[in-house]
């Protein structure tokens, strides 16, 4: 009993977190205020449409935790992590700098809602 109890809460909390992740941006600061560049911005749900999770979380190795993964330029231009795809072939490539690097100064790392959370009106972090 108890641990069906621990099993459905961890569950709905697992899906949660999950749904929060699919539909946010998740804004990755752990190098870049640093480095005097805007902190990266990967649009999940854009991306999750396109891909399937494994794609990203098994294939390419990414954790699934907000700025979990050790991502600097050097591995993004040698193919790894973003630079999987944005290589001018499957997307357009890393001289974009901007498209990526488009978030706030001084947002910390972090998953928040999208514009399309908004519009579906799917839970988000309450900030
Ligand atoms: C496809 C997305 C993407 C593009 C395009 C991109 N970056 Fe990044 N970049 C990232 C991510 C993700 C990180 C890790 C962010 C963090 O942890 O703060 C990062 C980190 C960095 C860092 C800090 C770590 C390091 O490697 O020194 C610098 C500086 C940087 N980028 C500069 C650039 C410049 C300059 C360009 C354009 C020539 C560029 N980036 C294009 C995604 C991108
Ligand atoms: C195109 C690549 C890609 C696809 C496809 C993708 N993800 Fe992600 N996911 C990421 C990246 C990148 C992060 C952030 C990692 C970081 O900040 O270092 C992330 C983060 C997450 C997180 C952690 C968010 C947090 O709160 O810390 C979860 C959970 C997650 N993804 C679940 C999923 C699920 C479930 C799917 C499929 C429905 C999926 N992802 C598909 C790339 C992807
Ligand atoms: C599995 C492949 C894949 C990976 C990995 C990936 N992307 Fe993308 N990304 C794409 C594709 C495909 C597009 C759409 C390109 C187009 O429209 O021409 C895109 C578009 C984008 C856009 C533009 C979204 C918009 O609204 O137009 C941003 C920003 C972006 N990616 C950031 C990132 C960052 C940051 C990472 C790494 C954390 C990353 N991507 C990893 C495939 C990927």
């Amino acid at each position: 009993m108890v641990l069906a109890l621990v099993f459905i809460v961890g569950s709905s909390w697992f899906y949660a977190e999950t749904a929060r992740a699919e539909y946010g941006d998740v804004i990755i600061n752990n190098a870049s205020d640093e480095a005097g560049m805007r902190p990266a911005v990967f649009p999940h749900w854009f991306h999750r449409i396109r891909f399937r999770c494994k794609v990203c979380h098994a294939d390419l190795e990414f954790k699934f935790k907000a700025g979990g993964n050790q991502i600097n330029m050097l591995k993004i231009i040698d193919g790894e992590f973003c630079g999987a795809c944005h290589n001018g072939e499957i997307a357009w490539s890393v001289e974009n700098c901007d498209v990526c690097h488009s978030g706030k100064p001084g947002t910390p790392t972090q998953v928040h809602g999208s514009t399309v959370q908004k519009l579906l009106g799917l839970p988000g972090k309450k900030k």
